[in-house]
């Protein structure tokens, strides 16, 4: 999943910074532009603005000229001179102006020699007035030559004047070509926004979805898994159970021949045994002493005889009931192995299999007491509580770690394997050094049925 995604989320990133450097770079041109552009316009019409003052001045200068040579009132000549020094001014900042383009250039030259020509017939007809020469400043005045410059002045400002109309309309092209630029740029970015973003979300949900699936899969493995885990420890429960009946049926079938073959065999030999003895008693007292050890071997082969039968199979369960055999238990391992067994017996209510299963479970607990603990006092106790019967086997040995047992040990396993079979609880409580206790709790042969 995470091979697939990588890539494509590189590629996201990537288109997503291009459409970004795109828009940027649309909008600098078009700033940039606008700028030159806009500029262009301010000059245009500086330009256009000095052409107009230039003409009215120059009229300023010719309508002066002709008041003071109509009349001869020198007050006409303060607007005459005015508008003179004006025009001066006004050509020098033409010039400065237009020094960019050849043609505007040679134009604004013919119009400057035009307006110096003006100029200089007005200046001449003006000085003729003031010195009385009547004759000269008329002639001037009647030839042409004034009207001639005054076109040509006017013509030339008009040319001067369209063309910067032009370069303010072409200027006024490009702004307005570069605020569509930034428009289209700027609504192209928007949707790939828009499509980049819906395509993220797409794909976020479709990632969602499959983590989503893989997840259902897992779980499905897991409870697969678990299920037959289950499975597999019942029947390893059903075979442990089953081969602890076998044995069981195994150990009384044993215990059935020994006592029925075994004991026949016996008992014969120790009837031929006594009526030897009695008819060589008396002839033969060499062999009566023979004869007394060969009856206290087969006592005592009888006697192993039947400490082997209980011990595969406790007759005196079915006999005597749990009570007498567990006493009967603990007394013997007390004699075999010195230590002192204390007991607290209650008449319980169980049936025979359970009967044998606390049977097996005391006297396993006894052996582990005897081969490890170093115990010096056992307490075994069988108590009803409360419908159930709870087994307890307490020593003050030097105890161990039940966390740590050794996995190839089966006593203690066997031991919960059995109480679990019938329906009870095993625990095992132990620490190095605080003794033992091995406790069962047990239904009642009422709550079983
Ligand atoms: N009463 C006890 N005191 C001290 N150690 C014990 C006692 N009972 C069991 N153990 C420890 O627990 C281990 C497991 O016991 P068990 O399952 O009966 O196996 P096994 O008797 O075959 O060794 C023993 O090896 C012993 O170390
Ligand atoms: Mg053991």
């Amino acid at each position: 999943m995470r091979s697939f995604s990588m890539p494509k989320m590189a590629i996201s990133l990537l288109l997503a910074i291009l459409a970004a450097c795109i828009l940027i770079g649309i909008n600098e041109t078009g700033y940039n532009r606008s700028s030159a552009a806009l500029d262009d316009i301010a000059e245009a019409s500086r330009t256009r603005g000095t052409l107009n003052r230039l003409l009215q001045h120059v009229l300023d200068a010719e309508t002066g000229s002709r008041g003071y040579l109509l009349t001869g009132d020198p007050r006409y000549l303060e607007p005459y001179n005015a508008a003179v020094g004006e025009i001066t001014q006004n050509l020098d900042n033409l010039r400065l102006l237009h020094t960019s383009n050849a043609d505007e250039f040679a134009t604004l030259s013919q119009l400057g020699r035009n307006v110096q020509r003006k100029l200089a017939e007005m200046d001449l007809s003006v000085r003729m007035r003031k010195q009385g020469n009547e004759e000269a400043w008329k002639f001037v005045l009647m030839t042409d030559v004034g009207k001639e410059h005054m076109d040509a002045i006017r013509e030339q400002a008009t040319k001067l004047i369209d063309a910067s109309t032009a370069r303010m309309e072409v200027s006024q092209v490009q702004v307005r070509r570069s605020l569509l630029l930034s428009r289209i740029g700027i609504a192209a970015v928007a949707m790939a926004g828009l499509l980049a973003f819906y395509l993220y979300l797409r794909q976020t949900t479709a990632l969602k979805l499959a983590g989503e699936q893989q997840q259902q899969i897992l779980q499905q493995e897991r409870d697969l898994l678990e299920r037959q885990v289950r499975e597999r420890t019942a029947t390893l429960a059903e075979l442990a159970t089953h081969l602890q009946q076998v044995r069981e049926e195994e150990r009384g079938h044993l215990a059935r021949e020994l006592h029925d073959e075994l004991g026949a065999l016996l008992t014969a030999a120790k009837l031929d045994v006594a009526r030897l003895k009695s008819k060589l008693g008396a002839q033969a007292p060499e062999f009566a002493q023979r004869l007394q050890h060969l009856t206290e071997t087969l006592n005592s082969g009888i006697a192993l005889k039947r400490r082997i039968i209980e011990d595969l199979r406790p007759s005196s369960l079915s006999n005597l009931g749990l009570t007498a055999s567990l006493e009967i238990l603990a007394r013997e391992f007390a004699e075999r192995s010195g230590i002192e067994v204390a007991t607290n017996l209650e008449p319980v209510e169980l049936d025979e299999s359970s009967q044998l299963t606390v049977y097996r479970l005391v006297q396993e607990s006894l052996t582990n007491v005897g081969k490890y603990a170093q115990a010096e006092q056992v307490d075994i106790s069988v108590r009803n509580s409360s419908g159930q019967v709870e087994v307890d086997i307490k020593d003050n040995g030097k105890g161990f770690d039940v966390n740590d047992v050794r996995s190839s040990t089966h006593g203690l396993a066997g031991m919960k394997h059995r109480v679990e079979a019938a329906g009870g609880r095993l625990v095992v409580q132990s620490q190095p050094g605080t003794g033992t206790r091995i406790g069962a709790t047990l239904p009642c042969s009422a709550q079983t049925a």
